[in-house]
């Protein structure tokens, strides 16, 4: 068997496992969410949701992909084999490298929207009509520019892009396979490296812009400061919003996807992972609450009020991002430079993600079929490049698989992997495995968690979601 490959240090592994977490759900998911849910009445589920969910089974992945470091394996597709003698257990494991690999598949094209408008902003092409009173231009459904307006065909059934969007979602492919094909070590910790520095700094830019603009009639940024942090205990009784602010939890943290699990199998058997896995997580929350949380629902909030940015965020998860954002940077002075740094933001911040969501495919190919990585990369950008035809073409195929796969599939996934581990293979075993070799003590209260709580709140989740989806 050919040696698997490791991180080249650990510096430089947390960066990664930033990259990994810090995506467009950070600077895009999380302020729709946030807005949509009621702004402060979201942050308390959604830091309950962090506790007693997001972090215990982030943990739990890390122990998983640790665990199958040891063996050689880095997708629960073997992980799971190991730790429960039962001939299902290795495709429910499959689990882990599909729903990485399906959400990819929309995640780069949206991540190729990104490229595409930074690219328009630079070039001072990107359309965009001045703010007005009248918020109704970002209400309506967003189909980024380049969608021909005339492209739907009279079924409504299907879209014709623009030649534009098509190059630039063939670039961001060859982007993302490039890295993937440099390899762990040498091409997504290098990444990391230069990626995750710049979108610090041009976070930190557009939020000190940000909190520089006022609107005519005198709101500022505290006054989209307080619709996110003003607590709201209203909402606390209503599963909706619990339901969103686990999802977004989940998705931010990367947690029940199988690609945490991917990256921690690269680490050395006897590494840490208590610490790691919490450094990523505070990075990744960071990134989120606070710069996430003050540039678009902030800037929104200046210029259109509360309850229009409430409206906007509540129309679709692009139009607070794609079309009231660049809106706003049109009116400032030195807008399209704001507007390109914001898209390049997003750019950079998808890409470090979405070689994420390839890496289980690949270490899938490697790992349990042999491949050599050059062979893994060319039979994931085939794959890529034709089901990148579905979101392409076909109208809310992109809504209907993040729904069945970005979000419900991640709540099952992450109950397999607690239950496998604490359930099926064993509590006081995997708490041994989860706390062994560790730089910190993980608190002894979170095996309670690990056991009983999440797993239980998992099945409430799924009981609740299935609830309401009856018609
Ligand atoms: N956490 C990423 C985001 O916030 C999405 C992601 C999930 C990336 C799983 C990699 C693996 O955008």
């Amino acid at each position: 068997m050919v040696k698997r490959e490791q991180w080249g240090s650990r510096i430089g592994l947390i960066l990664a496992v930033a990259g990994n977490a810090i995506g467009l759900g950070n600077f895009l998911r999380f302020p729709v969410q946030a807005a949509d849910h009621g702004g402060g009445a979201f942050m308390i589920p959604y830091m309950i949701s962090l506790i007693l969910l997001g972090i215990p089974l982030l943990w739990i992945e890390w122990a998983l992909g640790r665990f199958g470091s040891k063996k050689g394996h880095g997708t629960a597709v073997a992980v799971f084999d190991y730790l429960w003698k039962n001939p299902v257990a290795k495709y429910i494991g499959l689990l882990g490298v599909l729903i990485p690999l399906a959400v990819v598949v929309y995640y780069t094209y949206i991540e190729s929207w990104t490229l595409l408008y930074s690219f328009f902003s630079l070039i001072g092409k990107l359309p965009s009509t001045p703010v007005t009173e009248n918020v109704s231009d970002y209400l309506k459904p967003f189909s980024h520019f380049l969608v021909e307006k005339t492209g739907q065909d009279a079924s409504g059934l299907f879209l014709t892009p623009a030649l534009e969007t098509y190059i630039f979602f063939v670039i961001t492919l060859l982007i993302n396979l490039y890295i993937l094909y440099r390899g762990v070590s040498a091409g997504i910790e290098k990444v990391a490296k230069y990626a995750m520095p710049l979108i610090f700094v041009m976070a930190i830019i557009l939020m000190i812009r940000v909190f520089t603009l006022s609107s005519p009639d005198g709101r500022n940024f505290l006054d989209g400061l307080g619709f996110l942090w003003n607590p709201d205990f209203s909402a606390l009784t209503n599963p909706k919003v619990w339901l969103a602010a686990a999802g977004q939890v989940f998705f931010t943290l990367s947690v029940g996807f199988g690609a945490i699990l991917t990256y921690a199998s690269y680490i050395k058997p006897k590494d840490d992972i208590a610490l790691n896995g919490l450094a990523g997580a505070s990075v990744n929350e960071f990134a989120e609450v606070i710069l996430g949380g003050s540039i678009a629902i902030v800037a929104s909030v200046i210029f259109f009020g509360i309850p229009a940015t409430a409206m906007i965020a509540s129309n679709g998860a692009f139009n607070l991002g794609f079309m009231a954002l660049p809106a706003i940077f049109a009116n400032i002075p030195y807008g399209e430079f704001f507007s390109f740094l914001w898209f390049l933001l997003l750019f950079f911040a998808g890409v470090t993600s979405s070689i994420a969501l390839c890496q289980p495919a690949i270490a899938f190919l490697e790992d349990e079929l042999g491949f050599s990585r050059q062979k893994s990369v060319l039979a994931l950008g085939i794959f890529l490049f034709i089901a990148a035809h579905i979101p392409i073409f076909i109208k809310g195929a992109l809504d209907e698989i993040d729904f069945w796969v970005g979000t419900f599939g991640l709540v099952v996934f992450a109950l397999f992997e607690a239950v496998i581990f604490f359930w099926i293979y064993n509590s006081k075993e995997a708490w041994k495995e989860l706390t062994r070799d560790n730089d910190i003590k993980i608190p002894y209260f979170f095996y309670y968690i690990m056991k009983y709580i999440a797993p239980g709140l998992l099945i409430i989740i799924l009981i609740s979601w299935s609830i309401e989806m009856l018609p």
